[in-house]
């Protein structure tokens, strides 16, 4: 009988750490700011236009690349933030997800044996993409603190078997927002190496003080760049997994060619709330923004308070801290160690590395969360920092370096 189970390309990556931590955090009480779902609902007028479209009869499969009412709202939207304006019947395709649009990307442009190239912390659904559709990851560290693309480390991983290249800004785990320079440097390396870019947006609508700039504006970039957007970050609903592509003709193409057979169609109902929710005015975006701001300065302001050195994200709903005062031997150490005994429970950012070590002091809180939520998990880290400072842990031999 063969060996029952998964196969070779999938083995190394494992079962996800937001599966381990979700359970210590229900098993310790602990409260979760680790997955980056949000603890509140979206908006009532999307939620109702979900119900209506139930109510209607809506319940057959939608538009293979997506209900024409929401494909025309998504480009509508985009022509609004980026100026540029794209066909909805042929340039996008609706996705269960960004998480499906990255799978149906990659698999339909690369070979067995592609190389795509990503930058480290990636979001980790990245490398597993690439290998279910047999090609290899090749990942280039952006390193921390400041989490800036390096030319040179880019054009060293360049080879003739690279044909991708992935972005994400705002970034997922950094938050931070790629600068024009930067933009730059990926559109200077992707037309002269020729690589197709696919531009992970999906936090496109979730800026502070810098305002995202989609990558397509950049020169050359259009032709070749699909970019990523997603209901659930835009409007805090995860679970409902709509997403979309947009991208020219012939990659749209190539991505359409692997989402009908990977899902067809997104949930009705669900694309018609999302049309819905991406024609709202300008104002529900300018007070989403608003809020999250308030969430992120109540977060990095409680982090810092408790001796965690944390840079307030430019982008995205992520604070990523440096816990290096506790002294612990990794990030996986520090997050099991305050689930269990702090009652908090956060991401080890090494799911988003290949080079682990690189995150070693590195701790991801996620602060899409209520503020009740959010000042609770504070004032327990800052008990847990009191414990701390009293010894106690290095008493009970859990702390201090190696130890742990
Ligand atoms: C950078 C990034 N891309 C894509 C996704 C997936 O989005 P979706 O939930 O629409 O599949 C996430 C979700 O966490 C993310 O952080």
């Amino acid at each position: 009988m063969r060996t029952l189970g998964v196969n070779s390309r999938l083995k190394p990556f494992g079962a996800t750490i937001f599966a381990e931590m979700t359970a210590l955090a229900v098993k310790h009480g602990a409260f979760n700011l680790g997955q980056g779902a949000p603890d509140f609902d979206g908006p009532e007028f999307v939620k109702e236009a979900a119900i209506k479209a139930i109510r209607d009869g809506r319940g057959q499969y939608a538009r293979m690349t997506g209900l024409p009412e929401l494909t025309k709202a998504i480009a509508e939207r985009f022509e609004k933030t980026s100026g540029l304006s794209y066909e909805p019947e042929r340039d996008i395709v609706v996705t269960c997800g960004a998480t499906e649009a990255i799978v149906d990307c990659i698999s339909s442009l690369i070979e067995i044996g592609d190389e795509v190239v990503m930058f480290e912390p990636f979001y980790d659904s990245y490398p597993a993409a690439v290998a279910m559709a047999g090609g290899a990851a090749k990942v280039v560290t952006l390193e921390a603190p400041e989490f800036r693309i390096d030319e040179a480390a880019l054009r060293a991983a360049i080879t003739p078997r690279s044909r991708v290249l992935m972005i994400n800004s705002p970034h997922n785990p950094s938050g931070r927002i790629l600068d024009d320079a930067e933009r730059a440097i990926v559109a200077r390396v992707a037309t002269e190496f020729d690589l197709i870019v696919i531009s992970d947006e999906v936090y496109e609508e979730l800026w502070y003080e810098t305002r995202h700039r989609t990558l397509v504006t950049e020169p050359g970039m259009r032709e070749r760049t699909i970019v990523l957007g997603s209901l659930g970050k835009s409007f805090s609903f995860t679970g409902w997994k709509v997403g979309w592509a947009i991208a020219p003709a012939p990659l749209a193409a190539a991505v359409r060619s692997a989402h009908q057979f990977a899902t067809f169609c997104a949930p009705t109902p669900l694309q018609v709330a999302a049309a819905a929710g991406l024609s709202a005015p300008e104002s529900y975006f300018n007070e989403f923004r608003a809020e999250y701001r308030a969430r992120r300065d109540r977060m990095v302001s409680g982090l810092r308070a408790c001796g965690l050195r944390c840079d307030s994200p430019q982008g995205s709903y992520f604070a990523l801290a440096d816990h290096s005062e506790f002294g612990f031997a990794d990030d996986y150490a520090f997050c099991r160690h305050l689930v269990e005994h702090g009652g908090v429970a956060a991401i080890p950012p090494g799911a988003f590395y290949l080079n682990k070590q690189k995150a070693r002091t590195l701790v991801r809180f996620a602060f899409c969360k209520k503020d009740a939520t959010i000042d609770g998990a504070l004032e327990r880290l800052a008990k847990y920092r009191n414990r701390f400072d009293s010894g106690e842990f290095a008493a009970a031999g859990t702390t201090n370096a190696a130890s742990v």
